[in-house]
C-alpha cells in the first residue's frame, strides 16, 4: 500500500467526485458495467474519462485509459493520481493493459485510488498493481 500522498485532502475529494461523475457517462451497451476515472495531471487538473465500448468489442476503451490519453492529449505529461469506480461492490481492478499504459506516465509518487461504490477506497502505488513492471527507464538504460 502507498504512504499517503501529499496532495490536499480538498483535491483529493474533487478527484473522487470527479470518477464518479464520469461512470455516469460511460457508453456500455455491451456490458452494462461503468467505470469512472479521474487523473491528476503534473498541473494539479482533472481530467475524467469513463469506458467506451465498441460492436466489435476489441475496440473497447476503458475509462483509465480515456483519462490518461485526455491528460496526454492536452499536455500533461505525468499522472500523479487515478482515482477509479465501477459497478463491482469490490475495489476498482483496472485490467493489464491499463495498467501498463500506466506505467508511462506515472509520476515517482503515483497513487491510484480504487474506490468502492460506498466511497471508501484503497491507495495503491505503480509497483502495488504491477510489480516489476517494464517502463520507459527499462528502455533509457540503451545506447543510442
Ligand atoms: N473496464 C474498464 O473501463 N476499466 C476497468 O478497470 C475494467 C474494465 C471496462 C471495459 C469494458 O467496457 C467493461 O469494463 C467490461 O470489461
Amino acid at each position: 500500500m502507498a504512504m499517503t500522498q501529499n496532495i490536499d485532502d480538498d483535491i483529493r475529494e474533487k478527484l473522487i467526485e470527479g470518477a464518479f461523475r464520469a461512470q455516469k457517462r460511460a457508453y456500455v451497451p455491451y456490458s452494462k458495467f461503468r467505470v469512472g476515472a479521474a487523473a491528476l495531471d503534473d498541473r494539479d487538473e482533472i481530467h475524467l474519462g469513463c469506458n467506451i465500448e465498441n460492436s466489435s468489442y476489441g475496440a473497447t476503451n476503458c475509462a483509465e485509459r480515456t483519462a490518461i490519453f485526455c491528460a496526454i492529449a492536452s499536455g500533461a505529461r505525468q499522472i500523479k493520481m487515478l482515482a477509479v469506480i465501477t459497478d463491482d461492490d469490490d475495489f476498482a481492478r483496472p485490467c493489464g493493459i491499463c495498467r501498463q499504459v500506466m506505467t508511462e506516465f506515472v509520476s515517482p509518487d503515483f497513487v491510484l485510488l480504487a474506490l468502492r461504490p460506498d466511497r471508501s477506497y484503497v491507495e495503491l502505488t505503480m509497483e502495488d498493481i504491477l510489480p516489476r513492471y517494464f517502463g520507459p527507464t527499462n528502455l533509457s538504460k540503451i545506447d543510442s
